[in-house]
C-alpha cells in the first residue's frame, strides 16, 4: 500500500507524459534532425497517401495551382507546388508536419486539417516522398535552413514571426 502511494505521483507523471508524447501535437518537444530516405516502403506510403489527400489541390505531379504566388479574388493564397519550385524548402522539419496535419487555417489560410486522416508518419512518409524529388540543391538548402531553425523558438527568432497552429 505504501509502495502504491510512493510511486503513483511518478507513474502519474509518466503517464502525463506518455499520453502528451502521443498526442503528437506539432512539436514534439526535440529538434529532430531527418535526412532524405530511399527506403522504397516509406516512399510508397508518402506518393500513396499524396495521391489519395493532397493532389487535388497540389496537383498530380506537385506542380501547385496555375497562380499559386498571386492571392485569388478573395484574397486568398491559392495551393503552391510541393515539388521544389517554390518555398516549401522554407519550412523546417517540424513545420511541414504541422502543415501537413493540420492545414493552414490557424494562421488566416484555407489548407484544411488532416489530423484524422494523416498520423504523425503519414506526414513524415509524404514529406519523405516531397523531398525524394525536389532537386538536390533545394534539398540542400531545405536541410541548411532545417539545422538552423530546429524548434519553433529558433525559427520565430530567426523570422521575427509567429508560427501560430491550431493548438494554439
Ligand atoms: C483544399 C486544398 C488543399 C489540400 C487538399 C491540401 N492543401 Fe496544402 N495547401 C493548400 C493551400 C491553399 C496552401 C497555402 C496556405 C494556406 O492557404 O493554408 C497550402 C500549403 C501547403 C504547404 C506549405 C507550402 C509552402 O510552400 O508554403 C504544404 C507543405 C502543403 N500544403 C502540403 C499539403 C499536403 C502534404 C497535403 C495532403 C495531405 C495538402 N497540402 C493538402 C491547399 C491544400
Amino acid at each position: 500500500m505504501t509502495a502504491t502511494l510512493r510511486t503513483s505521483p511518478l507513474l502519474a507523471l509518466a503517464l502525463a507524459l506518455l499520453v502528451t508524447g502521443c498526442d503528437g501535437g506539432f512539436w514534439s518537444g526535440e529538434p529532430e534532425h531527418r535526412e532524405r530516405t530511399d527506403n522504397p516502403e516509406i516512399l510508397a506510403r508518402g506518393e500513396h497517401l499524396y495521391q489519395q489527400y493532397c493532389a487535388a489541390c497540389h496537383g498530380e505531379d506537385r506542380e501547385g495551382a496555375e497562380n499559386w504566388h498571386q492571392p485569388d479574388e478573395d484574397g486568398n493564397w491559392p495551393p503552391p507546388p510541393l515539388d521544389g519550385s517554390a518555398h516549401t524548402w522554407h519550412h523546417p522539419w517540424w513545420q511541414l508536419k504541422d502543415m501537413i496535419r493540420y492545414g493552414g487555417q490557424a494562421r488566416g489560410g484555407t489548407m484544411p486539417s488532416f489530423e484524422e486522416q494523416i498520423d504523425e508518419e503519414d506526414a513524415e512518409a509524404i514529406i519523405y516522398w516531397l523531398q525524394s524529388h525536389w532537386p538536390d540543391e533545394v534539398y540542400e538548402a531545405w536541410l541548411d535552413y532545417d539545422r538552423n531553425t530546429p524548434t519553433p523558438a529558433d525559427w520565430e527568432e530567426a523570422t521575427g514571426r509567429e508560427w501560430v497552429t491550431h493548438t494554439d
